[in-house]
């Protein structure tokens, strides 16, 4: 596996793999990887001739309270596991190659932008679209793959993709739980023995919804209801949102007409956890 720390050499490598008519694929991570990257990175084996592997933890979609200090690294684990995993390519840019002095360029949604946790989280969807626009033109693959359990940030690099024309098939992995139904993240590390235990409200919680809708309840509010039951139930999780929303402009519905998506975002601890489920009538 090549590990390329600099934009110029990264340019090089993708020109040098389409010339000779290969198909690069990329999965763009913030490392700290667990079992969740390596289906991404398994999935992205099968879909291309070269596989990138980004790893960067991108200071811009973090506010100013939040933990991009303190958010998990482990390099080498991470190499290691990407080693072994066949990878052509990992991408490992420092903070300045990415974001050199005088850096000012961002991107917006409208009105995806404004929805879910946008009003707490202002600066996160645009950070996360920009340094994806710029993951597109440095590596330029031409399939890349996102984890679905951020639904809004698939959704807009969708968009992004669309609205701005990059030639980047993105493909949507379903997300990939633990044993007990919790979906991983690499946040998941912040949270203590009991706190793991006490997350276990969050897949309960999706469960419960899904169960009201496979016995017919359509309505919103008895199915936020009975999700948000559930994690207050538990004193150790604070729920951040519980919505029922429109799978593509991600807008809040009253009622599900066949699908729709249930979002929700909690605190435990340090961790900050977003899980979704489709809600199919
Ligand atoms: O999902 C993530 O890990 C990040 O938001 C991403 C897409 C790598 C951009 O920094």
């Amino acid at each position: 596996m090549e590990i390329i720390e600099r934009v110029q050499a990264m340019y090089g490598w993708a020109e040098s793999q389409r010339q000779a008519g290969r198909r690069i694929v990329l999965v763009p991570t913030m490392g700290f990887l667990h079992e969740g990257h390596l289906c991404l990175v398994r999935d992205g084996k099968q879909r291309g001739d070269r596989l990138v592997v980004s790893v960067f933890v991108n200071p811009t979609q973090f506010g100013p309270q939040e933990d991009f200090g303190s958010y998990p690294r482990d390099f080498m684990r991470d190499r290691d596991l990407l080693e072994n995993e066949r990878v052509d390519v990992l991408f490992h840019p420092s903070v300045e190659e990415i974001y050199p002095d005088g850096f000012q360029a961002s991107i917006r949604m409208e009105r995806l932008g404004a929805v879910l946790c946008a009003a707490q989280r202002p600066a996160h969807f645009p950070g996360v679209a920009t340094v994806v626009a710029k993951l597109f033109n440095i590596v330029r693959p031409h399939t890349a793959i996102f984890g679905e359990k951020d639904y809004k940030q698939l959704l807009i690099i969708r968009r992004l993709v669309r609205d701005l024309n990059f030639p980047v098939e993105v493909v949507g992995h379903p997300i990939v739980r633990e044993a007990d139904g919790l979906a991983m993240s690499s946040r998941n590390a912040y949270l203590s023995v009991q706190e793991r235990q006490a997350a276990q409200a969050v897949p309960r919680a999706l469960r419960k919804a899904e169960l009201l809708v496979q016995k017919g309840t359509l309505e919103a509010a008895p199915i936020v209801a009975a999700a948000k039951a559930e994690i207050e139930h538990e004193p150790l999780v604070s729920l951040d949102y519980v919505k029922v929303c429109d799978l593509e402009t991600l807008e809040e519905l009253d009622r599900i007409r066949d699908a729709a998506l249930l979002a929700l975002a909690v605190r435990i601890g340090k961790a900050r956890l977003i899980d979704n489920t489709v809600l199919k009538r």
